[in-house]
């Protein structure tokens, strides 16, 4: 019974990525010719399922898929991962999601999303898997689906005693009363600012650290107990709120080539490792190195590390795990 033993649980997209890799990005109204052409599994949602399951902890996964070949696939090969995809529903209607990407020669990326069947996951479809919520170690959620839908993951979450995570992108005005309800929330540098401007906190004028602590704070004051903050190659930034102190986290120095699914990666790692009762650096620690091996691989899923292969890499960086 998935009841009976610890499980992540992430709920949100599960998207068809279909790559493009070149030199550059196009200036608007350009065309960049040779490029190379990939498809891969995507989504936030899906993505971080497979972060976690790779690593090591029982993932079960709730979104909407289409009733089409990509939808197929999704399915097949999240559940041949290992994810549990009882809980999944098709749309008759709605097509699967999409994501165009490209990909440029330092591994950085810009996406467009058409969400299709992901945003059509309503709070009352979410209400009919209220025991699976209550009962889940650590529910995890982004934002590629309806904010009413997320309000009322987060209303059924917060019944059950679980670590509530939150990933807000992509970042769009979120309801006091959610943020009330998140134990983590991990945004990146751009959505920390756009979220604590959103909230209409005071304009942040200092230097860059010094106001990456300011929103971070700020944020977490809605009860929020650990605000962490990805940086991209320069790791992360954790505002401990019960503390009032803040730990930055480095990464081990790589050569990227893909990024995408690199802050996916760090999120399903870090729900896994709290999930099996690390602390938070602990977790932090694992999910930075995860991060790390992930974007040295091509693709979103396809490049989620194992646990074995994030074990051995703390090794050979002798990163202590207390
Ligand atoms: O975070 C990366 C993901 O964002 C991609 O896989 C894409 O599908 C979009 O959801």
């Amino acid at each position: 019974m998935l009841e009976e033993t610890e499980y992540v649980l992430i709920i949100g997209s599960s998207n068809m990525d279909l790559n493009i890799y070149s030199n550059r990005f196009p200036n608007s109204g350009e065309t960049v010719t040779g490029g190379v052409f990939k498809q891969f599994l995507g989504g936030k949602g899906a993505n971080q399922s497979v972060a976690s399951v790779r690593s090591g902890t029982r993932t079960v996964f709730i979104g909407k898929i289409g009733i089409d070949t990509f939808g197929d696939q999704m399915i097949s090969q999240l559940t041949k991962e290992g994810i549990n995809m009882d809980h999944v529903i098709r749309d008759p209607e709605e097509m699967s999601g999409v994501a165009f990407i490209l990909i440029d020669e330092n591994g950085e990326n810009m996406i467009s999303v058409a969400p299709g069947a992901n945003f059509k996951l309503s709070p009352q479809e979410i209400q009919s898997k209220m025991s699976i919520i209550e009962n889940a170690e650590c529910v995890v959620v982004q934002m590629e689906i309806p904010i009413d839908t997320i309000k009322e993951i987060f209303d059924i979450a917060s019944h059950g005693d679980n670590i509530k995570i939150l990933n807000p992108a992509p970042l769009k005005s979120l309801p006091k009363e959610v943020l009330e309800k998140v134990d983590v929330i991990i945004p990146n540098k751009g959505e920390l600012f756009r979220l604590h401007s959103l909230l209409g906190f005071k304009d942040l004028t200092r230097k860059e650290k010094e106001n990456i602590m300011q929103a971070s704070k700020d944020i977490a004051s809605f009860g929020i107990k650990y605000v962490i903050t990805t940086l991209g190659d320069k790791g992360c930034f954790i505002f401990i709120r019960e503390e009032n102190k803040a730990i930055e986290i480095a990464p081990p120095v790589v050569k990227a080539v893909d990024t995408v699914g690199a802050g996916d990666c760090f999120i399903g790692v870090l729900a896994s490792r709290l999930c099996k009762g690390d602390t938070i650096i602990n977790a932090v620690k694992y999910a930075t190195v995860a991060a790390s091996i992930a974007v040295t691989r091509k693709g979103a899923q396809a490049s989620m590390p194992f646990l074995n292969e994030i074990e051995a890499k703390l090794k050979e960086l002798a990163i202590e795990i207390e």
